[in-house]
C-alpha cells in the first residue's frame, strides 16, 4: 500500500491519516477471536483498569498470540509508516487497548513521544502509531481524539500523572489543551472495525471512558525508524522493545493464511524482559 502525495501532505498538515474499513470482517475476526484468551491470562503483560479485573491495555501480544505476530508484520499497517519515514522500523511498543464497555478508563491528553523521549530517551519523533480498530467505534465508546496541526509544536511541557488511572503517562496541563484547541479544534474518527489510523508521534490525543455497553478493542503498533532506536531500557523490554530488527513484512493476505511466525514468549516472558531497569 503506497502513499498518494494527497495522502503524505494530509499526514504532514494534519497528522493523521485515517482508512475506514480498511481491513475485512474475515480478517477481523480472526484477530477479535484471539483477544479474550490474551486477556484472560494471568501474566505482567496484561494491565487491568484501577477499578477491577478489566483488561486496559494488552502489551507485546505479538510474541506470544500467532495472529497478533501477522498483523505486527502487515504490508498495510507498516509499509505507509516505511514509506513516511524513508527508513525500515522495527517495533517499539505493541498494545491492544480494551476500553471496555462500562469499565474503560480515560486517557488523558497526551503526546507519546513525550513518553518516549522521556523514559526511553528516543532521540527524535521518527515513530509513530499505526491502530486498528477490532470493534465499531462510535461517539458513545470512547473514540480516540486529536488535536490536528499539533504535531507541528513539538514536544511540549508534560507531567508525569502516575495517579489518573493505571497505567503512568506524561500529560499535558489543561490551559496548554485548551489553547491547542482553541486553534485547531477536535476530531474522533469513528468507523466500523477494520479501520485503522496511522497518527504522528507529536500529535496531542486523549480519549474519554467508554459508558456505553459496547467494548472499544483497538491495537496499536508503534514502529520506530531502525536508526533512531531508544537508548535508555528504563521501562521493562514487554513495554518498551530492544529488539531493534528491521520488520519483515508478511503478504498482504497473512490474517487468513497460516505464515509460519516466531512466538518466542509464548510459554511465558524472559525474566529479564519483565524486569523495569535493566542495563542500559
Ligand atoms: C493511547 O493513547 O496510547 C491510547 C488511547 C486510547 O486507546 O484511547
Ligand atoms: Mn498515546
Amino acid at each position: 500500500m503506497r502513499l498518494t502525495r494527497q495522502q503524505t501532505e494530509a499526514f504532514e498538515r494534519e497528522g493523521y491519516l485515517f482508512f475506514p474499513g480498511l481491513f475485512t470482517p474475515a480478517e477481523i475476526q480472526v484477530l477479535q477471536h484471539e483477544v479474550p484468551n490474551l486477556y484472560a491470562q494471568r501474566r505482567p503483560e496484561n494491565v487491568r483498569e484501577k477499578t477491577g479485573d478489566v483488561v486496559r491495555t494488552n502489551f507485546a501480544a505479538h510474541m506470544y498470540s500467532a495472529p497478533f505476530a501477522r498483523l505486527a508484520r502487515h504490508p498495510r499497517m507498516v509499509l505507509p509508516v516505511m514509506q513516511l519515514f524513508d527508513e525500515q522500523v522495527y517495533m517499539h511498543q505493541f498494545k491492544i487497548n480494551g476500553k471496555a464497555a462500562f469499565d474503560g478508563d480515560v486517557w488523558q491528553w497526551h503526546q507519546d513521544y513525550g513518553t518516549w523521549k522521556n523514559d526511553d530517551d528516543m532521540p527524535a519523533p521518527r515513530a509513530m502509531n499505526v491502530a486498528i480498530f477490532l470493534d465499531e467505534v462510535n461517539e458513545f465508546n470512547g473514540p480516540l481524539m486529536f488535536i490536528p496541526g499539533s504535531h507541528r509544536l513539538g514536544v511540549l511541557d508534560a507531567a508525569h500523572d502516575t495517579s489518573t488511572t493505571s497505567y503512568p503517562l506524561w500529560t499535558i496541563d489543561h490551559a496548554t489543551i485548551a489553547s491547542l484547541v482553541a486553534r485547531g479544534g477536535i476530531v474522533a474518527p469513528k468507523g466500523p472495525a477494520g479501520s485503522m489510523i496511522l497518527f504522528h508521534s507529536c500529535l496531542v490525543h486523549a480519549s474519554t471512558s467508554n459508558l456505553s455497553p459496547w467494548n472499544r478493542v483497538s491495537v496499536y503498533l508503534s514502529l520506530c525508524a531502525v536508526s533512531n532506536h531508544i537508548r535508555r531500557f528504563k521501562r521493562p523490554e514487554y513495554i518498551a522493545h530492544r529488539d531493534f530488527t528491521p520488520i519483515e513484512c508478511l503478504p498482504d493476505d497473512c490474517l487468513l493464511a497460516d505464515y509460519p511466525v516466531a512466538l518466542p514468549w509464548r510459554d511465558g516472558t524472559p525474566e529479564p524482559a519483565l524486569k523495569s531497569a535493566a542495563a542500559a
